[in-house]
């Protein structure tokens, strides 16, 4: 295997060389990892099936799961589906660009089959990253990206995290530092019963405000949303270490040592932390929080500890996209004991 070329992007110059090596790569039909306002992503030309493929075969994803379309602006969106609704016109003034992914009827032939799952469907999002908006301007094709990691691992959120899991299967990694949301983008679908595939940094009041209630059977009846939407698993954006969330985390973590297990503590400002378990303090503001998520899900990944607890975070609105992430994070996998 190749290493990934990587390019840090920290200064005007660099920037120009870095998107122009990007669209060469692009062009080529190869993958480019990118930084977005979100998490990282796995770029192809979304128009070429061999890339596409290079983008599944990279990540492990199953070939069910479709890809994101990213493209410049509104009217690029419009000519990858067969119709454009009043309420996608509302979200996309409010939230484009920005983390909001708006799935929608699509434009047979607009994107390779893969980029779609071969569904009925293409997800759509327009970006804000300064970086990524200037390859999306400068390039005449939409671009396929799903987050830069292998399959169900956590999703990047530096260029330090897309190597850990991908050096050698990706061309070129562009590093312009820590993204700034950090959790993926809202998945809305206008397809449909209006309804939201996956919480994020735009949330279901901000949505609601906008377009009227949502509808919250549709959300259930697909349970994990195998259906419509293959990528919300159960589990998901998951370490490798198990993930416990606990209301009373010094209980938890004083249950566990005592049978001599190592623990690693995701806590949260105000939690009295134990000087005997690594520990990584959380901010009480939701986005500061979701911004810290997944670095502190690497963090405690590396801490060779056998659990990882997580300090429950407040509920509401605005901590919904973070529930719904440590819920995946701790879908039960391994072999722990259960405790009274
Ligand atoms: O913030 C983000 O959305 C990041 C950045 C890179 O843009 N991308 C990302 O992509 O998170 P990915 O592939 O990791 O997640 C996309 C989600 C998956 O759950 C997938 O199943 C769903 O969107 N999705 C994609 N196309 C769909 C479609 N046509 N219908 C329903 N769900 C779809
Ligand atoms: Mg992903």
């Amino acid at each position: 295997m190749t290493p990934t070329e990587t390019i840090r992007v920290d200064c005007d110059a660099s920037l120009e060389s870095a998107v122009a090596r990007a669209i060469t790569v692009l062009s080529r039909g190869g993958l480019v990892a990118v930084p977005t306002e979100t998490v990282y992503g796995l770029a192809a030309n979304a128009r070429d099936p061999e890339a596409v493929a290079k983008i599944f075969a990279a990540k492990g994803r199953p070939a069910t799961n479709p890809v994101i379309a990213h493209v410049p602006n509104v009217e690029a969106a419009r000519a990858l589906v067969s119709e454009w609704p009043e309420s996608a016109s509302l979200l996309a003034r409010a939230f484009w660009p920005g983390p909001l992914t708006i799935v929608l009827a699509k434009r047979i032939g607009a994107v390779a089959e893969d980029v779609t799952a071969g569904g009925p469907t293409v997800a759509i999002r327009v970006p804000s990253h300064p970086l990524l908006s200037r390859i999306l301007n400068r390039i005449d094709f939409p671009l396929a990206a799903p987050s830069a990691n292998r399959s169900e691992s956590i999703s990047p959120t530096t260029a330090e995290h897309v190597l850990a899991s991908l050096d050698g299967r990706v061309d070129l990694v562009l590093d312009a530092g820590p993204t700034a949301r950090g959790i993926e983008s809202t998945v809305i679908d206008l397809a449909g019963p209006v309804r939201l595939l996956r919480p994020g940094p735009i949330t279901r009041d901000q949505i609601e405000g906008l377009i009227g209630p949502l509808n919250r059977a549709a959300e259930e009846s697909t349970g994990d949303g195998v259906a419509r939407s293959p990528g919300m698993m159960k589990r998901h954006y998951a370490p490798k270490t198990s993930v416990e969330v606990s209301s009373d985390p010094a209980r938890a973590i004083h249950r566990h040592r005592s049978t001599g297990r190592r623990v690693a503590w995701i806590a949260l400002v105000g939690d009295v932390v134990d000087p005997e378990c690594p520990c990584r303090v959380m901010a009480a503001d939701p986005i500061e929080y979701q911004r810290d998520l997944y670095a502190a899900l690497h963090w405690a990944d590396e801490q060779e500890a056998e659990l990882i607890i997580v300090t429950a975070p407040p509920v509401g609105d605005a901590w919904e996209a973070i529930h719904d992430r440590l819920r995946r994070a701790s879908a039960f996998i391994g072999d722990l004991p259960q405790f009274p």
